[in-house]
C-alpha cells in the first residue's frame, strides 16, 4: 500500500517558521543558567526501565501507564525517558560525580509520556531541567526560584504564579498518610473511582484531584503541613523568608503534591491561567532521598524542569519577530553564465570577510525575477545582484528588500563588505542612499 506516513500521535514536528522562536527561548534559558554557574550534562534518551520504576515510583501514573517501554534485542527492558532527573542522578553516580562535591547541572531534550494528547500536553515534549546535588539548605531552593523568575523576565513572560508547598520528610509523610487514608475511607462515598483506586496505592495524589465534586471532602482532609517535624518546618520557613527577602510573590498551596514519588520538603510549580488545563509551565522540588535510593551515599538534591512547548505557546505572538531575527542578512542573486559560475566563490569570500554574516546564495539558476522572488521569500534584508556587468567591474548591486525608500546602488566589493558588516552589527540601514 502506498500513501503518506504521518507522525506519531502526540509527537510534533517543529517547522522552520517555528524554530527561531524555539531557538530564542532555548538561548535565553541557557544564558540564564550560565549566569548562575550551572553546567550542562547530556544523558541518553533511553534508560533501563528499572531506573524509572525505582525513582519516579511504581505506583505513579508515569510508570504505571505512561512509559514507552520495550524489550530490546538482548531481552533487556528499556524505556524512553519520561523525565530527566532519574537519568541525571544515574549518570552522576555512574561517573562518581557526587563524592563530596556539590554540582549545579542542567540539561535539555525530549521526554516521552503516553498521555492523552491535548493543547499543552504531548507524548514527546521538551524540557530544560536543572538539578543541584550536595547542598542541603533552603538557600539553593530559593536560588532556583530566583533563577526561574529571571528566566521569565528575560523571556518577557508575564503572569506566572508561583505555588509552593512542603512535603516534609519520610516519617511525617508516613504519619500523615495513615491519617489521610483513615479520613478518606470515612468519606469513601464522596470519592470518584480513580481516587478510590489511589486510596490503596498513592493516597497523597488524591489531594491533587481537580474533580469539583470532591472539593469539599478534600478541603477537610488532614494537611501534611501540620505533620512536619522541626527540621522540615525550619527548612520551609527559611525558604519562605528568603523568597520574602528577595521580594518574590508566592502562594502556599497545601494541596500541591507533584506526580513523582521522589520529592520531599520543598516543592513548587509556576502556573499560568492562559493555557487551559495544562497550566504548569515549570515544576520541581527537593528529593534528598533519591541518590541513596539509587545506590549512592545520602546526598541532598533539588531541581526543576521547564516545559518548553508551554513556554513557546505563551510566546506565540513573537514567532514572526523571532523568525525575522534569524533570517539571512543577504541573498546573492546571480544571473548569466559567468556570474552563476562565480557566485559560490563570491559567497564564500563574503562569509570569510564578514563574521556572523547570514548569506543565502541562489542555487538552481532562474531568471532575475524568479531569483528576486526567492530572495524576498528568504526574509533577507538585501539582495546582492551579480550580473555580467557587475562581474566584469568587480562590483555588486545592492537592492534593499524591506526598505522601499532605499535606492538601489552599485558598489565595489569592499563597499559591499562594509555594508554587510554594518548589517550584521545591527547598525540601522547602513549605506542607504
Ligand atoms: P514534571 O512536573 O513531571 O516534573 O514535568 C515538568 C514540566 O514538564 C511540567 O511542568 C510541564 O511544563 C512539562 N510537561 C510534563 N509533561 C508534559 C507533557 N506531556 N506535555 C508537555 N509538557 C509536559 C519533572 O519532570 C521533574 N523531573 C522535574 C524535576 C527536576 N524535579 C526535580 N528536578
Amino acid at each position: 500500500m502506498s500513501g503518506l506516513i504521518q507522525s506519531v500521535r502526540g509527537m510534533n514536528d517543529v517547522l522552520p517558521e517555528e524554530t527561531p522562536l524555539w531557538q530564542a527561548v532555548e538561548g535565553t534559558l541557557r544564558g540564564v543558567l550560565e549566569a548562575y554557574g550551572y553546567r550542562e550534562i547530556r544523558t541518553p534518551v533511553v534508560e533501563r526501565t528499572e531506573l524509572f520504576a525505582r525513582s519516579i515510583g511504581v505506583v505513579t501514573d508515569i510508570v504505571e501507564k505512561e512509559m514507552y517501554t520495550f524489550t530490546d534485542r538482548n531481552g533487556d527492558s528499556l524505556s524512553l525517558r519520561p523525565e530527566g532527573t532519574a537519568g541525571c542522578v544515574r549518570a552522576c553516580l555512574e561517573h562518581g560525580l557526587l563524592r563530596g562535591q556539590s554540582h549545579r547541572l542542567w540539561y535539555a531534550g525530549p521526554m516521552f509520556r503516553h498521555e492523552r494528547p491535548q493543547k499543552g500536553r504531548y507524548r514527546q515534549f521538551h524540557q530544560v531541567g536543572v538539578e543541584v546535588f550536595g547542598i542541603p539548605g533552603p538557600d539553593v531552593d530559593a536560588e532556583l526560584i530566583l533563577m526561574c523568575a529571571r528566566m521569565w523576565r528575560e523571556l518577557g513572560l508575564e503572569g506566572l504564579r508561583l505555588e509552593i508547598n512542603t512535603l516534609g520528610d519520610a516519617e511525617a509523610r508516613r504519619r500523615h498518610r495513615a491519617d489521610l487514608v483513615a479520613y478518606l475511607r470515612a468519606h469513601e462515598d464522596a470519592l470518584d473511582a480513580d481516587s478510590r483506586r489511589r486510596l490503596e496505592t498513592n493516597p497523597l495524589r488524591i489531594l491533587d484531584s481537580k474533580n469539583p465534586d470532591m472539593a469539599a471532602v478534600l478541603a477537610g482532609a488532614p494537611r501534611l503541613i501540620d505533620y512536619l517535624d522541626g527540621e522540615a518546618r525550619a527548612h520551609f520557613e527559611g525558604f519562605r523568608a528568603l523568597l520574602d527577602e528577595a521580594g518574590v510573590a508566592y502562594e502556599v498551596n497545601p494541596r500541591l503534591v507533584r506526580g513523582l514519588d521522589y520529592y520531599n520538603r520543598t516543592v513548587f510549580e509556576w502556573v499560568t491561567d492562559r493555557l487551559g488545563a495544562q497550566g504548569t509551565v515549570c515544576a520541581g522540588g527537593r528529593y534528598d532521598g533519591l541518590v541513596e535510593q539509587l545506590g549512592g551515599r545520602p546526598t541532598p538534591a533539588v531541581g526543576f524542569a521547564v516545559g518548553l512547548e508551554r513556554v513557546v505557546a505563551l510566546l506565540e505572538g513573537r514567532r514572526e519577530a523571532a523568525a525575522a531575527e534569524r533570517a539571512p542578512h543577504a541573498y546573492l542573486v546571480a544571473v548569466g553564465e559567468g556570474p552563476e559560475r562565480a557566485a559560490l566563490g563570491l559567497a564564500e569570500a563574503l562569509r570569510d570577510a564578514v563574521p556572523g554574516l547570514r548569506l543565502a546564495a541562489n542555487c538552481g539558476g532562474g531568471s532575475f525575477k524568479a531569483q528576486l522572488k526567492r530572495a524576498d521569500r528568504s526574509g533577507a534584508r538585501v539582495a546582492l545582484l551579480l550580473g555580467e556587468e557587475e562581474l566584469a567591474g568587480g562590483r555588486l548591486t545592492v537592492k534593499w528588500l524591506r526598505e522601499p525608500d532605499h535606492a538601489q546602488r552599485t558598489v565595489t566589493r569592499e563597499e559591499a563588505v562594509a555594508l554587510l558588516r554594518a548589517l550584521v552589527a545591527g547598525r540601522g540601514s547602513p549605506g542607504a542612499a
